[in-house]
């Protein structure tokens, strides 16, 4: 299969020294590139900021800003089977970057903020015979919203974590999630690494593709 993976975090400058982002590291969805790439799959892997090695053999695109991560997301989807949007893309930006660092004497700024783009929301129209796996991290009513946004983005499957758990979720190396399929029941796996739960999520791929893809792969 060929693969297009998102990780980590978007930055949305506020001037050249500042930025909005949020606390992802990027583990979990490097752990999926790494163990789609291991069985064999061609992986393409989009990543904003973070401090990790890349997996051997992957094809890394770095981007930064939410805007960056759509428009390399729409340059890959072509070639690609299956979208794993492991991302924690920033929901809103600053309206304006300051194009100089804003100086601590002109007193605190007030933010103006303007919403990203969604980019599962964006090229949903492009998804085709595509799988498209989201994840959902959330603080409350993890399986509600994680339901809600299953519906309300289109996608295959869910990915769903409670990121208020001190073990799973932001930047440790082990996660608890629970599995939703379009149409299908709640599956809650144990705490694992992530690098079991990245090769759980792939064995799950595969043999979701191999009963529903279409021969010759996605167009
Ligand atoms: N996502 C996306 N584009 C965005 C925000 C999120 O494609 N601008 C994707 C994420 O990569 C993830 C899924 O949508 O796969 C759910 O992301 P999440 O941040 O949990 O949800 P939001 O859409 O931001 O909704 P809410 O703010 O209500 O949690």
């Amino acid at each position: 299969m060929r693969i297009l993976v998102t990780a980590g975090p978007t930055r949305e400058p506020l001037d050249p020294v500042r930025f909005l982002s949020n606390r992802s590291s990027g583990k979990m969805g490097y752990a999926i590139a790494a163990a789609a790439a291991a069985r064999g799959h061609d992986v393409v892997l989009v990543s904003g900021p973070v401090a990790l090695t890349p997996p051997a053999g992957v094809t890394l695109r770095l981007v930064e800003t939410a805007a960056d991560m759509l428009q390399a997301v729409e340059a890959a989807l072509a070639s690609c089977d299956v979208l794993v949007m492991a991302a924690a893309v920033a929901d809103w930006r600053p309206r304006q970057a300051s194009p100089r660092k804003l100086k601590k004497g002109g007193g605190p700024p007030s933010l103006d903020l303007e919403p990203t783009a969604d980019i599962l929301a964006s090229i949903r129209p492009r998804k085709g015979p595509r799988l498209f796996v989201g994840f959902a991290a959330e603080t409350h009513d993890v399986l509600r919203e994680a339901q809600r946004k299953l519906a309300a983005k289109g996608l295959d499957l869910i990915v769903a974590n409670d990121v208020s758990r001190a073990d799973a979720g932001f930047e440790v190396d082990t996660n608890q999630v629970t599995l939703i399929p379009a149409g299908g029941d709640a599956d809650a796996w144990p705490l694992l690494s992530k690098a079991e739960v990245a090769t759980r999520l792939v064995t799950w791929i595969e043999t979701r593709r191999e009963r529903t893809a279409p021969p010759g792969g996605a167009q």
